[in-house]
Parts: C-alpha cells; structure tokens; sequence
C-alpha cells in the first residue's frame, strides 16, 4: 500500500557548468556535489537525480515541500554553475525516486542507454522541457545505469 504524503513536490530545473577544469577533474568536482547533496538530502527527505552532459545540468528534486524549496534556494546560489532555469514544479502523490537521495547520470550512461533508445545522438539537457527531463532520468535509473558516485 503507498502512504501518501502531504506536500510532496516534484522539482525540474536545467543549468550550465561553470567550474572550468579538464573532464578527468570534472568527475571529481561532480562527486563533491553529490557528497554533499547525498548527506543533506537524507536528512531533509529530499530524493532525486542528477544528469551531467556537455556543460549542462538536468536534476529533479522530490519531496516535501518546504525541503524542496529549501534545497532549491541553496542550490541557485551555488557558484559552480549558472543560468539556474526552473521547468517545473508539481504536487505529486508519491516519489519516483524514492531509493535515492541523489543518483547520478553522466554522459556514458546517457549515450549508452538513452541517445540509443531514442536516436537523439547531439544531445542537449538545455533544449528538454521539465517532464522530458524527468522521463529521461527516470527511465535510466530503472535501467539501473545511475551510480551514487560520478565515476
Ligand atoms: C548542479 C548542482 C546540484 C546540486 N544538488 C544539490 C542537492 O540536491 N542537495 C544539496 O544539498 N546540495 C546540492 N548542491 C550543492 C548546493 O549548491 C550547496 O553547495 C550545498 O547544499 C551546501 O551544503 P552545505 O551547507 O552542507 O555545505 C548542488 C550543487 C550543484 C552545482
């Protein structure tokens, strides 16, 4: 049985990279976030996941409310990226990633997995709206390409 939670929200936002380092140190920097964002989301009950490809950011956010917006906040003012672009923000009645308080989709898993299934090979999270993105990161966490770590 889902017990429905008040106030679960469904957050979508896009953003461009602006840590400029080589792609090798890339991978470390993306592993700080998802550090940081792995230990903070598990104490505000915030789910989601995370996508990294060609200098852009896709990541959904989940949860209740007030932690979703609270997490958002602090996230627009982060220096490493910029052109912070809401899509969407929606009541939903339960989570679709509710196993994780952060998972992580990098360009090899995307190319692998997403561009074969839907032909799309010049690919650009920029030019997705809020529920392709979504679509998007769901559909490759069920096929268990996400890692916690950005390796
Ligand atoms: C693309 C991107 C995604 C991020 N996602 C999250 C997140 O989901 N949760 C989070 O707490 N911080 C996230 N951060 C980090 C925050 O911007 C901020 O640095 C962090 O929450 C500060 O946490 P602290 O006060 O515990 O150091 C993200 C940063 C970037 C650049």
């Amino acid at each position: 049985m889902t017990i429905l939670q008040p106030d679960l929200l469904r957050l979508v936002y896009f953003s461009r990279n602006r840590i400029s380092r080589p792609d090798c140190e890339m991978i470390w920097e993306i592993d700080q976030i998802l550090e940081t964002s792995q230990v903070n989301n598990g104490r505000a009950g915030v789910t989601g996941a995370l996508i990294f490809n060609d200098g852009v950011f896709g990541q959904v956010l989940e949860g209740p409310k007030d932690a979703v917006e609270e997490t958002f906040e602090r996230i627009q003012l982060d220096e490493r990226h910029h052109d912070v672009t809401l899509l969407d923000i929606t009541p939903i009645d339960e989570r679709s990633f509710a196993d994780w308080s952060m998972g992580f989709v990098g360009s090899h898993s995307l190319r692998a997995t997403y561009e074969v299934q839907t032909k799309v090979t010049d690919f650009d999270i920029s030019r997705l709206d809020g529920d392709e993105i979504f679509k998007m990161l769901l559909l490759l966490t069920l096929k268990n390409e996400v890692t916690a770590k950005a390796a």
